[in-house]
């Protein structure tokens, strides 16, 4: 009998996702065996179950392209992420269903594709029996178990390209833009993009800000005859003492959407200086689109290691890159635990040597 793997994709989408798919398939069929692909994330594990068998021929021209053919959701029953990062079981009856479902498949095993929250659901589902393997993924790049996730670079690649924009208008005009990026509890989209396109100022989550230290920075630039200033803001970024900005009040079933930071930002300087700003949110531009050549390479390499796991039965396994070498590490090791940017680490400071603003150097020097 043919052996079959199944393969979901949870959570937001992700450049690159299609590109996993791909690899999964084509390292899966050159062992000769099949693999089902299931639609809708987690949820086309209810019953009766929603899949499609993957064939090479459904494969061209998905290395490169956006989004994921199998769909997904960040909603509905199996969500284990809740409010702004808690994490609940998914009940015992959906997790039976799954169960049910993949075996009425004939899954050896399933591979999940996701980010902290569908990593949690894999966990779930591993402990209550089914074998999986996860392969991580988010653009904002969080997951503490592997260097990279797969989707940060694409990420970051397309708010080089915004902030590029933004200065050129800017100056011309004499502004301070703020570009609002995706990062929800992380600022590495913010800080990298940040460095990459010449930001003045970077505000992340791990950094709450205060408005003199920005004023300070956009003064500062004023006396070097520099009339603009360009700012990154992460969407999870907020004021010393504040909190989040949200766009809704926090639903019980999902994880709160965040956004508005950087309009509010852009609204106090110009409130406080007089001088025209402008922000942007740059949202699911960073997530639709093609994958970066880094990303297409790397969703290779997660793809190919997730089918040899299969084949060695390291089930409740995720690959991981540390240190440029693939490596697998169990899942229930990697998830809840979310890798955030060391505010004195060496991106900061080689930051700071630069003179880019964190917007919170002011009580940082009286602190001492
Ligand atoms: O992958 C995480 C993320 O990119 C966050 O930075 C952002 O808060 C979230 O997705 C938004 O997703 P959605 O609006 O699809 O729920």
């Amino acid at each position: 009998m043919t052996e079959r793997i199944g393969i979901l994709t949870g959570g937001g989408d992700s450049p690159g996702l299609n590109a996993v798919i791909r690899a999964v398939v084509k390292a899966a069929g050159r062992r000769g065996w099949e693999t089902i692909g299931i639609e809708d994330g987690f949820e086309g594990l209810l019953e009766p179950p929603h899949y499609r068998t993957l064939e090479v021929k459904d494969l061209d021209g998905l290395l490169f392209r956006g989004g994921t053919i199998l769909g997904t959701t960040n909603r509905g029953v199996f969500t284990a992420k809740v409010g702004t990062g808690g994490v609940r079981r998914v009940p015992e009856t959906i997790l039976e269903q799954a169960k049910r479902s993949i075996e009425s498949m004939g899954l050896r095993c399933l591979v999940v594709v996701g980010g902290d929250g569908s990593l949690t659901i894999a966990q779930q589902l591993f402990e209550y029996g089914v074998p999986v393997v996860g392969v991580p993924k988010t653009i904002d790049n969080d997951l503490q178990a592997t260097d990279v996730t797969f989707g940060f670079d694409s990420a970051v690649t397309c708010a080089v390209e915004a902030l590029d924009r933004l200065h050129t208008t800017g100056q011309s005009l004499g502004r301070v833009m703020v570009l609002e990026v995706m990062g929800r509890y992380s600022g590495w989209i913010a800080v990298y993009a940040g460095l990459a396109g010449g930001a003045d100022v970077i505000l992340i989550p791990e950094m709450p800000f205060n408005y003199e230290s920005i004023l300070a920075k956009v003064a500062d630039r004023r006396r070097e005859g520099k009339g603009f200033t360009v700012m990154i803001v992460a969407e999870g970024a907020h004021q010393l003492g504040g909190s989040y900005v949200t766009q809704e009040p926090a639903e019980s079933d999902r994880e709160v959407r965040l956004g508005g930071i950087g309009a509010l930002v852009a609204q106090e300087i110009e409130h406080l200086t007089g001088q025209e700003s402008r922000a942007v949110v740059l949202g699911y531009l960073q997530r639709g689109g093609m994958p970066t050549p880094v990303d297409r390479q790397l969703c290779t390499r997660f793809g190919v290691s997730a089918v040899e796991f299969i084949a060695q039965e390291w089930y409740g396994c995720m690959t991981t890159l540390k240190n440029q070498e693939i490596c697998p590490v169990p899942i229930r090791e990697a998830v809840g635990k979310l890798r955030t940017v060391p505010p004195e680490g060496e991106l900061v400071r080689t930051a700071r040597a630069l003179g880019i603003s964190f917007g919170c150097e002011i009580g940082r020097r009286e602190r001492g």
